[in-house]
């Protein structure tokens, strides 16, 4: 029997959001599920977007959403930025792609080098997904072994050999054993794990690669000294440490590693790199990248791609990582802290012992009564609420991630982050009485 509180948030999504109901049904004519994307399903029907602009979309009711998804952290200054915009259609205008080295490859690439400290050399690419995968066969080249090593609850993306992760309903379907033969796998933040791990594997150990957070994997933060740890054991061992920065990129004008002060040798990022444009850049230490170098290398590691440098991506990427300054991302990363100490103090108010975790303008909301540290644990989180958390974000006007993640903008202000908070203190009331029936361990006291 479904709970009236659940009964209540689904009829309230279905009478604010008729059309999208007529969009999936007709979509579902032509693809499967009526979602191209696994993410964006949800029930009883998926969110159709009309358009957005600034920190809101809006869909095709009308109904105007504060957007804290971001594409799924691939926005860094909202919808329809000016000079984002200017830069595409000029690109587009200029002919868009030439497939030669260009002007905007120079500029994203000098930008780049400057900012992350572990990036001597880069290489553009379409997807995170293609840059990670790169990242590994960089890796396996330049060291002639195998095998690699990631973390549990680590997200690198759909290739065969990182999609086969323990995260929960992940389909493994489809991907050869042999895939992932030379995956080893250890939890995120247990230092003695990887130890053990990269000391008996070390003669057959390309790389470990990993987020230096778990994103995806639900914000898990390193434990102090965590990371520091990590480059020792991996440089003792002369293993390359390879920084899955896709996610992370956007907490600090040269990513994580500059925030943490550990340089990886191989770092992937993209997302906000591409300016809400598909991108994947795969960079590090100059001998290692020297291996795709045709000038002084006899056999250089084939990496091709019709779209791989993209001049129109080029230009946008330049145009919103030049404005997402310093003052920008501090900026950004002060909301983000807002919006993590006004729901500190909801909880309380509330008297919900559930938790949320928070780096820069990344955070995610735990319905799990103790602190969280493990990928585990976050797997663990009640699913029902949020998925109801959800569904009654978006009938009160707010888009966020389904799993409780959000993802802020420079387009979004104080005035945002306190209405945000009033419309998720609402949605925890409307929650109280399920959360008491059926997860009394979340209701403190
Ligand atoms: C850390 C990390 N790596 C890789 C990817 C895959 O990137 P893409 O979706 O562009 O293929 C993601 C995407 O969310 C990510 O967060």
């Amino acid at each position: 029997m479904t709970h009236p509180v659940a009964e209540k948030i689904t009829s309230e999504y279905q009478k604010r959001f008729p059309l999208c109901r007529e969009r999936h049904e007709r979509l579902l004519n032509y693809i499967p599920g009526g979602a191209t994307r696994s993410l964006s399903y949800f029930k009883p029907w998926p969110l159709h977007i009309s358009h957005g602009r600034g920190a809101y979309v809006y869909t095709h009711e009308g109904h105007a959403l504060l957007d804290v998804t971001n594409a799924y952290g691939a926005l860094i200054h909202g919808h329809g930025d000016p000079d984002v915009s200017a830069a595409v259609c000029a690109g587009i205008e200029r002919g868009s792609q030439y497939s030669t080295p260009t002007d905007g490859q120079y500029k994203l690439a000098r930008l780049l080098c400057e900012r992350v400290p572990g990036f001597d050399r880069v290489r553009f690419l379409n997807s995170g997904t293609e840059a990670t995968m790169f990242a590994m066969r960089t890796a396996r080249a330049f060291t002639g072994r195998d095998k690699i090593l990631k973390m549990t609850g680590g997200f690198h993306g759909t290739h065969d050999s990182v999609a086969a992760s323990t995260k929960k309903n992940v389909i493994t379907a489809g991907i050869p054993g042999a895939m992932t033969r030379d995956i080893l796998e250890v939890p995120f933040n247990d230092a003695a794990a990887l130890e053990n791990a990269v000391s008996a594997n070390a003669g057959e150990l390309a790389a470990v690669i990993m987020e230096p957070f778990l994103g995806a994997g639900g914000v898990v933060l390193p434990e102090e000294g965590y990371l520091k740890r990590v480059r020792e054991v991996t440089r003792a061992h002369e293993v390359l440490l390879i920084f899955d920065e896709i996610f992370s990129f956007r907490v600090d004008q040269g990513g994580c590693q500059n925030l943490f002060g550990v340089t990886p040798d191989i770092t992937t990022v993209g997302k906000v790199v591409g300016g809400g444009l598909p991108i994947g850049v795969l960079g590090g230490r100059a001998d290692v990248m020297n291996i795709y170098c045709h000038e002084n290398t006899k056999m250089p590691l084939y990496h091709s791609g019709t779209f791989n440098g993209y001049e129109t991506v080029m230009q946008a990427g330049y145009a919103a990582l030049s404005k997402f300054d310093a003052p920008a991302t501090a900026a950004v990363n002060a909301m983000g802290d807002r919006l993590q100490s006004g729901l500190l103090d909801l909880f309380a108010d509330t008297g919900l012992n559930i938790q949320s975790t928070q780096i820069g303008s990344l955070l995610n909301l735990h319905f799990v009564n103790e602190p969280v540290t493990t990928p585990e644990q976050v797997l663990g989180s009640e699913e029902e609420l949020h998925a109801l958390m959800h569904l009654s974000l978006l009938n009160k006007g707010v888009f966020s991630i389904p799993r409780g993640l959000f993802i802020l903008s420079t387009a979004i202000t104080e005035t945002e982050i306190d209405g945000l908070l009033e419309n998720i203190g609402i949605v925890l009331e409307e929650l109280l009485p399920l959360i008491r029936e059926k997860y009394p361990h979340l209701a403190a006291g």
